[in-house]
């Protein structure tokens, strides 16, 4: 009996799928048929899946061609999989052409043409959301680069004011003066502007139907965040916030371990994160961001998601800039809990260590700098033998995972928060008290 084996993600099963599938089977007599695990496709960067490990396996259990199907859940697998099946014949499609001819020492390696014309990206990309981006800053380069990475998301229209930006994108999407004609060519928009023109901007977006991302802190005012969200809900359409670091693997677990005991009860969440970016690109100084602004959000996200968002009293320490209205060029929050206590050091002109540490009752766990963008943490216990270091694949600092959650959202029509509404509310009422100078000391 002639064995045979070929391996795929198979998303979006597709008539260029069946034929491969259908050629391979007639190659020999026993067909194996490979699936990659979700976890494997985001760690080689495949990060754009439309249907779950689960619905691939099914599909493809449906095809009746496959005699036994696998998972394939880490590199250099399938050495493994050919040896402990004897497997005669590995094969794959002609795109693969070269890569598998290490397989040759194991077994005979035959690449099939490919089907012309057809793709899951292709298919992911069918009714693609037209984006528009609005802001001032740099970042938005990065951010367009990274949109290039997610299927079915077009940057199409950006608003700025930034000459840098308006170059290098130029000949890329249709650059717009006017906010409301931007709107008009798009689906969805990402703000990215200054935080005291959000509200303006999250709201004329939604009485337009359009969905919204919004860089954090959505709103510098608890008051405008319940009626964007009531304008949202009436409009049927999402707003949702960009804060890269909750839409990122190693966070996420990290979270969970800490929920499920890794270090016994949390006593303390310190974190820092700190910046000394150059504002002089900004033509209205006032458009630049702020500390608690630029940072807050990142900085009590796990405040918020470890300790919960019932604090009894909080202190804010800011030391202000010279030159620039309400501009803190360091802030320093303590957090009182009934049972622990939390501190967050950001700054956008003063520079520190940006390490993230949750202390427990049984170990802590060590997130080092740049922790919000971090592919790796340690939990550190007493008798450090016991020390586990955990690795998670981030690419694009956690852009492009923010962006595939969204377009997400507006394709399934269902919200999932990465970032809970209680913490989002939270973090908008901190910097409102900021603003309104409640619970601060300035330092001279
Ligand atoms: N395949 C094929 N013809 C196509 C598409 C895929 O023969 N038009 C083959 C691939 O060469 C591979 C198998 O089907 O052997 C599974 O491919 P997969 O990467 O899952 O499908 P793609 O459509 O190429 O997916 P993507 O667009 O995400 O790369």
């Amino acid at each position: 009996m002639i064995k045979v084996i070929t391996y795929g993600t198979f998303d979006l099963l597709h008539y260029g799928h069946i034929k491969l599938l259908e050629r391979a089977k007639a190659l020999g007599d026993y067909l194996v048929v490979g699936v990659t695990s979700d976890d494997y496709d985001v760690g080689r960067g495949k990060i754009n899946n439309k249907q779950s490990l689960i619905e691939r396996v099914e599909a493809i259990k449906n095809t009746g061609l496959a005699d036994e199907i696998i998972i394939e859940e880490y590199e250099g697998q399938k050495i493994d999989d050919i040896c402990r099946m004897n497997i005669d014949i590995f094969t794959v499609g002609s795109d693969w052409v070269g890569k598998f001819d290490y397989l040759n020492d194991y077994c005979k390696v035959v690449y099939l043409e490919r089907t012309a014309g057809v793709s899951s990206t292709e298919i992911r990309n069918h009714n693609c959301i037209r984006l528009g981006v609005v802001g001032e800053t740099d970042y938005i380069l990065k951010f367009f680069n990274e949109s290039k990475f997610v299927n079915g998301i077009l940057v199409s229209s950006v608003l700025t004011k930034n000459n840098k930006i308006q170059q290098e994108l130029k000949d890329d999407v249709l650059l717009f003066d006017e906010y409301d004609k931007m709107l008009d060519s798009v689906d969805a928009v990402y703000i990215i502007s200054s935080p005291r023109n959000h509200f303006k901007q999250i709201k004329t977006a939604l009485l337009k139907r359009k969905h919204v991302l919004c860089e954090s802190p959505i709103v510098i005012s608890s008051h405008d965040y319940c009626e964007l969200k009531a304008i949202a809900k009436e409009n049927n359409v999402f707003l949702c916030e960009a804060l890269r670091t909750a839409y990122t693997t190693s966070y996420d677990r990290l979270k969970l371990l800490i929920k499920s005991g890794a270090i016994g009860k949390v006593v303390s969440v310190d974190a820092t994160c700190t910046s000394l970016r150059d504002i002089s690109a900004f033509k209205d100084k006032t458009d630049a961001w702020n500390s608690i602004c630029m940072w807050g959000p990142t900085a009590m996200l796990p405040v918020f998601d470890i300790l919960g968002t019932d604090y009894n009293s909080k202190q804010i320490i800011s030391m202000m800039s010279n030159g620039i209205k309400e501009y803190d060029v360091f802030s320093k929050i303590n957090f009182n809990y009934y049972t622990a206590t939390a501190t967050i050091k950001i700054a956008n002109g003063v520079k520190s260590e940006g390490e993230l540490i949750i202390s427990g009752t049984n170990g802590y766990v060590y997130v080092p700098a740049p922790w919000w963008k971090t592919d790796y943490f340690e939990i550190r216990y007493e008798d450090s033998s016991k020390n586990k270091r955990y690795f998670y694949q981030l690419d694009g600092e956690g852009i492009r995972y923010e962006l595939v959650a969204f377009e997400n959202i507006i394709h399934n029509n269902k919200y999932r928060d990465y970032i809970s509404d209680k913490v989002s509310s939270t973090i908008i009422s901190v910097i409102d008290d900021y603003y309104n100078g409640m619970d601060v000391v300035l330092l001279k």
